[in-house]
């Protein structure tokens, strides 16, 4: 690694976990992390290869921010076993929040998760009546404050939907101007209509099954807006586009990074990014972000997702 992350702090009195500082503009503070064992209430598929799961927690959790984070570990804990960074630890995995509600003395949180490894899978399995261990809310959030610019756009990539959908659900119900882009690879893994908050969503698939064929950027350049804010959460690929075209046309975008962490708790740096500023330096997506202004990020220097440091450290099955 070239240089120190910027934007390190100092680890708080006797390692305690912090919340992290919320994004520029964010309309309000974070609520402090807490470890809660989660209830499953339902665990269901909602479109090929993406579920989602309704986890009851006790109401005084939270609330989290759009954007934010959780992080989970199943019980019985699965633990790396592989040497390295992070081996040996307990098995935690990041998921943004796709939607929370208080519900008298519960709450409720909702994630939206594609079982692609160890961890997923067994989430995958994993029946209403089981609880999982929950660390949240993490990270920092969409800047929904009221200066910034409308219409929101949401523009999301595949399963990079998860996030849009909890910030959708706020800004409709602060009667905030917002619209929807989400492209996938075919219908069948596009979550039902009736599941994304807010106005009719546009729609791309890769194969033209739904939608305009072609990329979300596709869509979004069709729509072609003037103003507004860009809230993304996607593949690497896709928010680097993005990035470039929004900057192109001088419309604030912000970005959910969805890179492989470690820890997850801003030591092992193994979710660094590479900064714009100072050239060379580095973010640390778990502790920095997730969610971060896509110019604080040198898309150039990034020019691959980062490869999983090590087997074990969230990356490779
Ligand atoms: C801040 C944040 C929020 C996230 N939110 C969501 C979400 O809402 N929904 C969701 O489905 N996923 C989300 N992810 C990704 C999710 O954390 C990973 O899919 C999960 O860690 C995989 O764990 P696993 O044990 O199942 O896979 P592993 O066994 O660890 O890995 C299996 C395969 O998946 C690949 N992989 C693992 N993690 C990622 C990743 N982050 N990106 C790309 N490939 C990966 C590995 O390279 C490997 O090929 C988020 C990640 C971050 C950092
Ligand atoms: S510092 Fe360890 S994952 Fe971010």
């Amino acid at each position: 690694m070239n240089g120190e992350p910027r934007g390190m702090r100092a680890a708080a009195p006797g390692g305690a976990l912090r919340p992290a500082v919320p994004s520029e503009g964010a309309a309000a503070l974070p609520a402090p992390p807490r470890i809660e064992p989660a209830g499953i209430i339902a665990n269901r598929a909602l479109a090929s290869g993406i579920r989602w799961i309704d986890l009851a927690l006790p109401g005084d959790w939270g609330p989290p921010l759009p954007g934010q984070y959780v992080s989970l570990a199943l019980d019985p804990p699965l633990r790396e076993t592989e040497p390295g960074c992070c081996g040996s630890g307990l098995a935690r995995r990041p998921f943004s929040v796709s939607g929370f509600e208080r519900a008298g003395a519960h709450a409720r949180l909702a994630l939206l998760y594609a079982p692609v490894g160890r961890v997923t899978r067994r989430l995958a399995e994993a029946r209403p009546g089981e609880s999982i261990d929950l660390l949240g809310p993490l990270g920092t959030a969409f800047p929904l404050a009221p200066e910034a610019a409308e219409p929101f756009l949401l523009v999301g990539g595949g399963r990079g939907i998860a996030p849009l959908l909890f910030a959708a659900a706020e800004l409709a119900r602060a009667k905030r101007a917002f619209e929807i882009f989400h492209g996938t690879r075919t219908a069948a893994e596009a979550p039902p209509a009736e599941r994304i908050p807010g106005p009719p969503v546009h729609r791309s698939t890769d194969d033209g099954s739904l939608g305009l064929r072609g990329s979300v950027l596709d869509l979004l350049a069709q729509a072609a807006p003037r103003t507004g804010t860009i809230l993304a959460c996607g593949p690497h690929g896709m928010l680097a586009a993005l990035a470039a075209w929004a900057e192109e046309r001088g419309l604030p975008c912000w970005v959910s990074i969805e890179e492989n962490f470690g820890c997850g708790l801003g030591t092992c740096g193994g979710c660094a990014v590479p900064a714009a500023d100072p050239p060379g330096g580095y973010l640390w997506a778990c502790r920095d972000g997730a969610v971060l202004p896509a110019q604080a990020l040198d898309w150039g220097r990034w020019g691959a997702p980062a490869a999983p440091l090590e087997p074990g450290c969230g990356g490779e099955a």
